[in-house]
């Protein structure tokens, strides 16, 4: 479905803000893999971006359940920028047990299970390993930033980072953003202002790739709060908090 928009004009509507976006695409593939997956699992707990932003109520229990982005990088799809995704997390007590994000566009599936590794198009995938913050490859994206306040403390810490990293990169999908750091093309990700729908699967893929999660304070990460920050190894990730003010959203 994603392959046949992408190239067409999409009927385009907004959500929270302006540019906030959603099409037909995200809401014909987030029912489609709904009723797909409920058909096998009926007792399953679901979460997904579109049930949310229409009412569905986020309540992530032990129970299992599948955290879905129908599109994560929407304004890519829209705009035909070649980063967009379907994101699928599998959670069971809280834990993340399976992941899959894929790329149509590109033809990249990512993969991973608890225990098994991560894979790109079923080739093993690891992380750097970078540790020299003075070598990293940064992915940092101004997401959800809305407010004046929140926008310079985010380009405070972009001057912080520029200072004391190789590089900066944004590409406005927070699972590829993680999927980049699992296979080693960058050396870290954060943002503030994501979903657990942008995370879930990202989560397992970066951890089962060997790399380093937490908040972007250095706490211990948890989905709801709306932050991550995935790293190639736990010293790049004391280096990075350094230069980190933490932006706050409101928990899902
Ligand atoms: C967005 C992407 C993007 C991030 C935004 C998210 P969506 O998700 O993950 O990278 O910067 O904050 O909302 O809306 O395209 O699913
Ligand atoms: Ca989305």
């Amino acid at each position: 479905m994603i392959k046949d928009a992408f190239s067409q004009k999409k009927n385009v509507e907004t959500k929270a803000s302006f540019s906030d976006l959603v099409t037909e695409t995200d809401k014909r593939v987030e029912d489609s893999l709904f009723s797909t997956i409920r058909q096998t699992f009926p007792s399953h707990c679901f979460i997904g971006e579109e049930s949310t932003s229409a009412g569905a109520q986020c309540e992530l229990t032990d129970r299992p359940t599948w955290i879905i982005d129908p599109i994560d990088g929407t304004t890519n799809f829209v705009h035909t920028f070649p980063f967009t995704c379907i994101s699928i997390g599998f959670l069971v007590n809280k834990k993340a047990m399976i992941g899959i994000i894929y790329n149509p566009v590109l033809d990249d599936m990512y993969t991973a299970r608890a225990g098994h590794g991560a894979f790109c198009n079923d080739k093993k995938i690891h992380v750097s390993g970078c540790n020299d913050y003075s070598q990293a490859l940064l992915i940092i994206d101004t997401g959800a930033c809305a407010k004046n306040e929140d926008i310079d403390c985010h380009y405070e810490n972009m001057r912080r980072h520029k200072k004391h990293s190789r590089g900066i990169r944004a590409i406005g999908s927070a699972a590829l953003s993680m999927c980049l750091v699992a296979c080693g093309a960058a050396d870290a990700y954060y943002e503030f202002g994501i979903h657990c729908w942008d995370m879930a699967a990202g989560v397992i893929i970066v951890e089962e790739a060997g790399g380093t999660l937490c908040g972007p304070d250095g706490s211990t990460l948890n989905i709801l709060e709306r932050s991550c920050l995935v790293t190639s190894s736990k010293k790049l990730a004391q280096d990075m908090v350094k230069d980190i003010t933490i932006v706050h959203f409101p928990s899902d």
